[in-house]
């Protein structure tokens, strides 16, 4: 068996054409979408995240503001600079790029954005939110993946699913959407005592460590959904997942490549939420 690819990049094109046209209705009422991306420093993988935003942005009818900030930026500048974004009625998303240099608290950063404009999902009034089912704004990456279940009809109602990885931003937000589905969610970590038994008894698997081969063919039930968020370069410095692909593409059902399978949805649902909070922020 050969597993189906579900494609990212199909997918996002899908729901880019929908919020093009969702700003476009919104910008004829008064109201464009805007979003201000703030990046601290010269981290070179963080410029070319920022630079992927802002063009989305800009193809899908957006405005957006990019702010660029030298490395020696004080916490107190930062602060106040999300202060002003807060308070300016045309950003309706702040996105503060990760990481941040190490003088700078990133969590106070985080803590420092209105949660209406937290397209991010980071702050921990949007955390709570989703825990709690309450309305706020889901965290890209997990949010994609769920979009991408969605996509190929997947019912995830008394499905095992075994999320790899804890991490705030991908790992623990993408096992209590899968939970708010009524899966039945394990979460496996770097202390998980046999990794291979736990998602040996899973139907959908997601990967999210940012390690090469976490998941292998002999580990995989057949049939199963895996999706891979993992961002990894192999030996030949080329783009890779978390997922040995060749190998568990001949045992799962359905499979995310890497490239063009979860990092373009990241994107994708950092669009969704800022045309989302310009919506709200409208009372559309
Ligand atoms: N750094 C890597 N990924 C992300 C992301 O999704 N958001 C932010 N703000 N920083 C990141």
């Amino acid at each position: 068996m050969t597993a189906q690819l579900i494609d990212g990049n199909a997918l996002s094109r899908q729901l880019r054409t929908e919020v093009a046209q969702r700003a476009a209705a919104l910008k004829t009422r008064g109201t464009t979408p805007g979003l201000a991306v703030v990046l601290v420093g010269d981290n070179p993988a963080s410029q070319v995240y920022v630079r992927n935003k802002v063009k989305a942005c800009e193809d899908s009818g957006l405005h957006s503001v990019l702010e660029k900030y030298d490395a020696d930026m004080s916490e107190a500048a930062l602060l106040a600079r999300v202060e002003a974004l807060n308070n300016d009625p045309a950003i309706h998303g702040i996105l503060v790029q990760l990481p941040l240099p190490a003088h700078i608290d990133a969590q106070k950063v985080i803590e420092a954005i209105s949660p209406a404009k937290d397209v991010d999902g980071f702050h921990i009034a949007s955390a709570g939110a989703l825990m709690t089912g309450m309305p706020g704004f889901w965290p890209c990456t997990p949010y994609g993946c769920m979009k991408m279940l969605e996509s190929i009809g997947y019912d995830l109602r008394g499905k095992h699913a075994v999320v790899i990885g804890r991490s705030n931003i991908v790992g623990k937000p993408m096992a209590l959407m899968l939970l708010q589905k009524d899966a039945t969610v394990t979460i496996c970590h770097s202390r998980t005592a046999d990794l291979k038994a736990q998602t040996l008894q899973a139907d959908v698997i997601v990967a999210a460590v940012g390690k090469r081969n976490v998941l292998t063919a002999d580990m995989v039930k057949p049939g199963a959904v895996v999706l891979d968020v993992g961002m990894n370069r192999n030996d030949e410095g080329k783009l890779c997942g978390d997922v040995d692909f060749e190998g568990v593409k001949s045992v799962a059902g359905w499979i995310t490549p890497v490239p063009g399978g979860v990092g373009p949805m990241t994107i994708t649902m950092l669009l969704v939420n800022t045309l989302e909070a310009a919506e709200r922020a409208a009372g559309a």
